[in-house]
């Protein structure tokens, strides 16, 4: 099972659609960029917006995650995700932003296993869907999460996904997958892989290893920068041929479409393109420096121009790398 992991500002409805609309069936799931329980209206349609079924339909499947501890608002919440239909919401107990760690929030909570435990404790008997939870191996430290796996096991949890780093490295420096893999063998719930899967070849390493250890296949993968990277990694990890870089051309294509269509601006359209060509120019035969230099372009034809020069290995505008 392959899972889009969510990536607030980068993986919402729009990409999810274009994503299906280039590659049905390639990504089997996904989850939401986080709703956050602290900016009130909890349960609103337009803090909804991203998961109502109607805008989904035809899309990746999607489970909807929540951030936050509020006992009484994640209740309403999970229910309010409920009615839309969902069978599983998703806790997000691994985002590392420092405002929202320093309220025990996201990665926040990990130092503090009795904090994890009240929220289930309330929440799991009282909620409709199927709790899930996405974690770290700790916020400080990568062996709080011993103390934690004991508090998962004692609910049912539809699942739980583990990102092999902790909460103070943010993203950078690497996955400890030996850790995550320890913590997962001592776990009851199926286990999640999350954590720098760019290629194919990291994607059997990692499933091999935990057949190895466990004798149990992966839940799934969670796969969140190395499908903005190369879009076509989920074809390749199941082996369907073709293309890439023509797939990647269309897909951005497409994107770039859906991005004229639905932000209002000039400005802000701009900039999210410029935000998935960061990450997407890596696996298009087009330099770094020129790739680097596009991002200098002002105005959205030009921009779209020299992608699509790029992309076919015509140099824009003579050599924009210069
Ligand atoms: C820009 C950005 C936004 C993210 N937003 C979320 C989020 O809303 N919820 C969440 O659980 N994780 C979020 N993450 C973490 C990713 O889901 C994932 O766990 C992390 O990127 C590691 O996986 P990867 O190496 O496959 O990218 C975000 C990561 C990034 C870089």
């Amino acid at each position: 099972m392959l899972i889009l992991a969510p990536m607030q500002g980068l993986t919402e409805l729009m990409f999810r659609r274009a994503y299906s609309q280039c590659f049905p069936g390639a990504l089997d799931s996904s989850v939401a960029p986080f709703v956050s329980l602290t900016h009130g209206n909890c349960g609103g349609r337009e803090q909804l917006e991203d998961i109502l079924p109607e805008r989904n339909e035809g899309s990746i499947p999607v489970i909807p995650q929540i951030l936050g501890h509020e006992l009484e608002e994640f209740v309403r919440m999970a229910d309010c995700m409920g009615d839309l239909g969902y069978t599983e919401v998703n806790w997000n107990i691994g985002c590392p932003m420092r405002r929202i760690a320093a309220k025990h929030r996201g990665s926040g909570i990990l130092p503090y296993p009795d904090e994890i435990r009240e929220v289930l404790d309330y929440v799991v008997p009282r909620i409709k869907p199927r709790l899930s939870v996405k974690m770290r191996l700790g916020h400080r430290s990568a062996d709080e999460i011993i103390d934690i796996i004991p508090i998962l096991n004692d609910y049912p949890l539809a699942n739980v996904t583990i990102h092999g780093r902790t909460g103070k490295q943010q993203y950078g420096g690497s996955v400890d997958k030996e850790r995550v893999f320890k913590a997962a063998s001592m776990l009851k719930a199926p286990f999640i892989y999350n954590g720098d899967i760019c290629t194919a070849g990291q994607w059997s390493t990692v499933s091999g290893r935990w057949s190895a250890i466990s004798g149990k296949t992966l839940a799934g993968v969670m796969i969140g920068r190395g499908v903005l990277y190369d879009p076509t990694l989920p074809l390749k990890i199941k082996g369907i041929e073709g293309d890439y870089t023509e797939m990647t051309r269309q897909f951005v294509t497409t994107l770039y479409d859906a991005i004229e269509r639905d932000f209002p601006h000039d400005i802000p359209r701009l900039r999210k393109m410029k935000e998935y060509w960061c990450l997407v120019y890596k696996s298009l035969p087009v330099s770094e420096s020129a790739a680097r230099a596009m991002l200098r372009l002002q105005e959205i034809k030009d921009f779209r121009k020299a992608v699509e020069l790029a992309v076919r290995c015509v140099p824009a505008q003579g050599d924009l790398s210069s």
